[in-house]
């Protein structure tokens, strides 16, 4: 579905992503995994096209996304959530899902809002509805993101990501600063929009246990490079994985 071919990123001097090479498979829950600045997030940007890689391809469909303005990424049917939170402090639960419509969010988002565009109708309405339902924010719709709590917010956040009901999402990091419960909800949603959904996800995420626990697929990264690929498994008794992990701990 989505192909990452010899990818690399430079940040000056520093080698941030070394020909990283990924296929994510349609309708799996793939992980990416690995310490602190392994280039995770790097990878993120470079699918979405913010940050330019320096050589390599992003193949979505027979496209290279690298050849679309990061805004039209969005129409392909992609779409993430940042590791820290990006939601409109301006705008109440409603209207910052509402922004996750991509086919509209053409314009000015208040013109929207406010209903005088056209394409304001019914249809989004009950989609936005049956989203907030199925991510138990229902009751929040008319509060502002300063009122909520932080396992509220990330909600909001993948209620915007799947509101346009895109292809792949990219999760970056959604059960970071989330308690045992939340993180547990957080697994049940990312099932459901998996399974009921038919999105792929492809995630980043230190949590161990839901990383093993939801993953069709994991690939660990370490300075930029892949170290490892395989089934939750396979990574779990991969020893050079577990050696970076325990060196993890151990510098910690
Ligand atoms: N815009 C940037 N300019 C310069 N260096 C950057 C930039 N973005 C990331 N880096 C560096 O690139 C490396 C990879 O960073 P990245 O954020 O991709 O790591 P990560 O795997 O997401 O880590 P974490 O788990 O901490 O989020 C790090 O050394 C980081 O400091
Ligand atoms: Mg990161």
């Amino acid at each position: 579905m989505l192909e990452i071919v010899d990818i690399s990123v430079k940040f000056g001097g520093l080698v941030a992503v070394k020909n990283m090479n990924i296929k994510i498979e349609k309708g799996k829950i793939h992980s990416l995994i690995g310490p602190n600045g392994a280039g995770k997030t790097t990878l993120f940007n470079v699918i979405t096209g913010v940050v330019k890689p320096i050589n390599g391809k992003v193949i979505y469909k027979n496209k290279n996304l690298l050849d679309l303005k990061p805004e039209k990424i969005i129409y392909e049917g992609i779409t993430r959530t940042f590791q820290n939170l990006q939601l409109f402090n301006f705008l109440n639960v409603y209207e910052n899902i509402y922004t996750g419509i991509a086919y509209n969010f053409k314009g000015d988002i208040k013109q929207i809002l406010s209903g005088e565009s056209k394409k304001f109708d019914e249809e989004i309405k009950i989609k936005i509805l049956e989203i907030s339902e199925l991510l138990g924010l229902k009751n929040r719709l008319s509060s502002y993101p300063s009122q909520l709590p932080y396992g509220v917010l990330k909600r909001i956040e993948i209620a915007r990501a799947i509101v346009s009901e895109p292809e792949l999402i990219l999760f970056d990091e959604p059960a970071a600063g989330l308690n045992t419960q939340e993180t547990s909800e957080i697994e049940d949603i990312f099932k459901l929009i998996n399974k009921e959904k038919q999105i792929t996800i492809l995630l980043v995420e230190h949590d161990m246990s839901l990383v093993m626990k939801i993953s069709d697929k994991i690939t660990v990264m370490n300075f930029g490079e892949k170290i490892a690929e395989g089934t939750p498994d396979e990574i779990a008794n991969n020893t050079q994985v577990i050696k970076v992990y325990l060196g993890e701990t151990e510098n910690a």
